[in-house]
């Protein structure tokens, strides 16, 4: 996808500077004969500067991207604003004038950016094995679940950003382009829809990103393999709640602490789906491929105790309704059902 929009780096500012989507923005490509990129990659900062901001001294020393271009990590530092602004406005080289094709306020975003968003990439990942030099990928995992998997699913394969022929998923990238995934877990993907959130306005560590993508290295890359007959046992699944869990007494009373814990949980994880008020319109609704329930709903309330629990544990198979076991404790999702009870 190619995108047109940059997202302000400020570490607290949020605001998206939409930017034309011009076939050329600069000249210096004409300096070199090693590659040919068109369209918006001739604008793009990473095509000639790399993903670690190394340009031919890093992951762009060789390969398909391989220009000779050079880093901006150092002139970050030794450069003042006045100074950085200046080169994207072509002052040291005609050929590098970006003030066509971005208004003022996208530079001085860029200029932020350079100053205060860089990491020192190889100090933190290792080019060889592409592995982070120090993570925790359990941590990671505790992270993706929080936030990522409701839009990637949890092994990553919810959003395919390559085709049927070339799938690409997080694990791809993870495994393949460790930098790429650094710098776009820690800023987002600025218009993306729906927009990938920037970790860094979450206020993450660096050490959280870096603890995401080694768990992210651990995702499967190959499209997930579900037979026909699975398929079917999968639709199956997705009505039946078994006898014995529509049974289960709920063993946690009904006391406005309990109601309270599960209205925290609900808050900050199902509602970006079913809604603050659970009435299924979230801001992530839309972006579903199944709507999610409305909670107050007779379908839904109909069930019992036990089969909510049930359905908070294992979700519904084939639906971004994932289950919740690995994220909740069992008392966690007995304060979920008696919170979910309120809707009645
Ligand atoms: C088509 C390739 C290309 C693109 C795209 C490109 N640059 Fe450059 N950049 C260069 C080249 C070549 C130089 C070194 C010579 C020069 O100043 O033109 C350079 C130099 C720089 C420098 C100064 C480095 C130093 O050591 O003095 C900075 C900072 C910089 N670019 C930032 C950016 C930013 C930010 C963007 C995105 C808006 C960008 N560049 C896009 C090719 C590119
Ligand atoms: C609100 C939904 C949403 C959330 C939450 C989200 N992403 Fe994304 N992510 C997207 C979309 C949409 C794309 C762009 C897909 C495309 O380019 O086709 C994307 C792209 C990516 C890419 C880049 C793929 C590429 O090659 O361009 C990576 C890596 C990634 N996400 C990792 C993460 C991680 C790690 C998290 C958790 C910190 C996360 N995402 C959270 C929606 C989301
Ligand atoms: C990523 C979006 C998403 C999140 C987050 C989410 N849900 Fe859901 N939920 C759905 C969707 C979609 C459905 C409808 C599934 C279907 O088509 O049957 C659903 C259905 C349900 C149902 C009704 C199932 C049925 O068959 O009656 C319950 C109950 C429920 N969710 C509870 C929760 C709880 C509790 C949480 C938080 C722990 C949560 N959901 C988080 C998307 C989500």
């Amino acid at each position: 996808m190619d995108t047109c929009a940059l997202r302000h780096p400020g570490l607290s500012v949020k605001r998206l500077i939409p930017l034309p989507c011009l076939p050329i923005a600069a000249d210096s490509w004409a300096t070199q004969e090693t590659n040919t990129r068109s369209g918006a990659d001739t604008w793009r900062c990473k095509e000639c500067h790399g993903w670690d901001y190394l340009g031919r001294d890093g992951a762009y020393a060789s390969g398909s991207h391989f220009t000779g271009f050079p880093g901006v990590a150092d002139a970050a530092q030794s450069l003042s604003d006045e100074e950085l602004l200046g080169v994207m406005k072509g002052e040291t080289s005609a050929d590098h004038d970006f003030s066509a094709v971005m208004p003022d306020v996208a530079l001085n975003a860029l200029v932020m950016l350079l100053k205060e968003g860089l990491v020192d990439v190889p100090q933190v990942i290792n080019y060889e094995t592409k592995a982070p030099v120090e993570a925790d990928a359990a941590h990671g995992e505790e992270l993706w679940n929080r936030l990522c998997t409701f839009c990637h699913g949890p092994d990553g394969r919810n959003i395919n950003f390559g085709d049927d022929e070339e799938p690409e998923y997080v694990g791809t990238v993870a495994q393949e382009n460790p930098q790429e995934f650094l710098h776009k877990d820690r800023f987002g993907q600025p218009g993306s829809d729906p927009e990938m959130p920037s970790t860094v306005d979450l206020g993450w560590s660096l050490q959280d990103v870096l603890d995401v993508l080694a768990f992210a290295q651990t995702m499967p890359t190959e499209p997930p393999d579900v037979s026909p007959s699975e398929h079917e046992a999968m639709e199956e699944e997705e009505e039946e709640v078994p006898d014995e869990a529509n049974a289960l007494v709920n063993p946690i009373e009904v006391t406005e602490d309990s109601i309270a814990t599960g209205a925290g949980l609900f808050a900050a994880t199902c509602s970006p789906c079913h809604g603050e008020t659970g009435q299924g319109d979230g801001p992530l609704a839309k972006a579903l491929a199944e709507p999610p329930a409305n909670l107050h709903e007779d379908p839904v309330q109909v069930n019992s105790d036990g089969a909510l629990f049930w359905i908070s544990t294992h979700g519904v198979p084939d639906t971004p309704m994932q289950p919740w076991e690995q994220v909740f404790s069992e008392e966690e999702r007995w304060h979920l059902v008696n919170f979910l009870r309120t809707f009645r």
